[in-house]
């Protein structure tokens, strides 16, 4: 069986991964990291002492983009040092740029070349860099464990599908990283099992279109709220949570199965993009306005407790005054715990690209977004201050980043709890010290918009 912890033996030829863009390409470099692990390489963190430098990119904007190419510079720095070592370049931009790509560094692989890489690396010659972007209709990994990169063995990703179907007309990641494909729930359930078995108390079910996950066999279909269930079933001990949600696919199956499990967290991530229908449309987002209001009020409905987090992007193409506030209403309206809020970047080869021109101002962007990021401060503080007075289940993660004496961790609803590791205290009553997977109950004092400050209950 491969280890599920990273190998660190300098005997062994040394692999230094970068990973850059969202959790799934997380999760992705822990697939690498595990086919060249039983290729007989062992991780560093050092990219001095490496052998193959490999960066995981993203390409969902541009400003990402813009900090691999600086990177990429960097890394060719230290192999004009060292020839030997291998550059390469995998995930998201490998599609996107190979051929500018190819110019600057050793390998380029995309997302489901990724177990044959050790192969690829193993191949590289001064005069024939490798290269494989080809995307797959079936890759799901489903057979590696991923070697964990997370630092504190509580929390743990776990990709139940790859690709996505939907054509959002601002991006990218339909080409970069092809068609939707579901994995095989019994091997997710037995990747879930080896986790806790490992000591990981919560699993964080990854996809672009959750809702959308379907495994067919003559066993009978498992949709999404099928497979929540076979994982919520592996202990009560274990938190399921999972991402991303898409409003015009969250079933009420999926809802009820989130009430009816306590070991799934009421929590969900519900990018709305924009609150404006005229720009919906035109994003091809495939709701409307109301259509999301309804989903959310019916998510409060049957868990008036649920957390609820969204993306946003200001100024889309022709997005007018009126959308905008549009917008602003909707956040208003709803509510939400926290948001990520991005300015629009027009990406090639996508529909918007082609159809419709990139014409807001770049200071119009730039006021409307820090209008909207304004806002959400605002009302991410709104919505703690309600938790105030309220208990909580925490599962522990570790010291606080502010204060080495205060714990951290998070509540159900995903907002992050600091709270006095009160040791003395806890010894008078007979406790032990807690620590990272512990479960603790706390109550909300004060907040913060980013934090809720608690106090552990015993
Ligand atoms: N420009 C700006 N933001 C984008 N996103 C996706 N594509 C773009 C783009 N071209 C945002 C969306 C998505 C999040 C992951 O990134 O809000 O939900
Ligand atoms: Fe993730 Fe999208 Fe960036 Fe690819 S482009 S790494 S899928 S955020």
């Amino acid at each position: 069986m491969n280890s599920l912890k990273p190998i660190f033996d300098e005997k062994k030829p040394q692999v230094y991964i970068e990973t850059y863009g969202c959790q799934m390409n997380v999760n992705d470099s822990e697939v690498i990291l595990s086919v060249l692990q039983s290729n007989g390489y062992a991780l560093t963190e050092d990219m001095n002492k490496a052998d193959v430098i490999l960066a995981n990119t993203c390409s969902i904007r541009e400003n990402a983009e813009q900090r691999i190419w600086g990177r990429i510079e960097q890394f060719r720095l230290q192999k004009k040092r060292n020839p030997a070592i291998v550059i390469g370049i995998v995930g998201c931009m490998a599609e996107r740029l190979k051929d500018k790509l190819l110019e600057k560094v050793d390998l380029v692989a995309g997302p489901d070349s990724y177990r044959n890489i050790a192969r690829m690396i193993a191949d590289v010659r001064p005069d024939s860099p490798q290269i494989n972007v080809l995307l797959s209709r079936d890759e799901t990994y489903s057979d590696i464990s991923p070697v964990r990169l997370d630092k504190n063995g509580v929390s743990a990703y776990i990709s139940i599908m790859r690709g996505c179907n939907n054509a959002c007309s601002y991006c990218v990641v339909p080409y970069t990283r092809g068609a939707e494909r579901s994995r095989d729930p019994h091997s997710i359930v037995r990747e879930a099992e080896e986790l806790f078995a490992n000591g990981y108390k919560e699993v964080n079910l990854l996809g672009q279109n959750v809702d959308s996950y379907l495994w067919k066999s003559a066993e009978g279909n498992v949709n999404f709220a099928g497979l929540l269930e076979m994982v919520s079933a592996v202990s009560p001990e274990l938190r399921v949570r999972f991402s991303t949600s898409h409003p015009k696919d969250i079933s009420d199956e999926v809802l009820m199965t989130m009430a009816a499990h306590e070991n799934i967290c009421r929590h969900i991530h519900l990018p709305v993009q924009s609150g404006s229908s005229t720009m919906l449309e035109k994003m091809r987002r495939k709701y409307d306005r109301e259509w999301y209001l309804e989903r959310v009020a019916k998510i409060r409905e049957i868990m008036p407790d649920c957390g609820l987090s969204t993306d946003v992007i200001a100024g889309f193409s022709g997005e007018t005054e009126e959308d905008h506030q549009d917008t602003l209403s909707l956040f208003r309206e709803v509510c939400f715990d926290s948001a990520f809020m991005f300015q629009y970047s027009e990406r090639p080869g996508t529909l918007a690209s082609k159809k419709y021109p990139d014409d807001i101002a770049p200071e119009v962007k730039t006021a409307r977004l820090n209008e909207i990021i304004e806002l959400q401060t605002r009302m991410s503080l709104e919505s703690n201050r309600r938790n105030i007075g309220e208990t909580f289940k925490v599962l522990v993660e570790g010291p606080s980043k502010r204060n080495e004496s205060d714990l951290c961790g998070r509540a159900g609803n995903n907002k992050m709890c600091v709270f006095p590791s009160a040791v003395q205290e806890r010894m008078e009553a007979g406790l032990e010290p807690l620590k990272p997977g512990d479960y603790v109950t706390v109550k909300v004092i004060d907040c913060t918009s980013a934090t809720l400050l608690c106090q552990q209950i015993f």
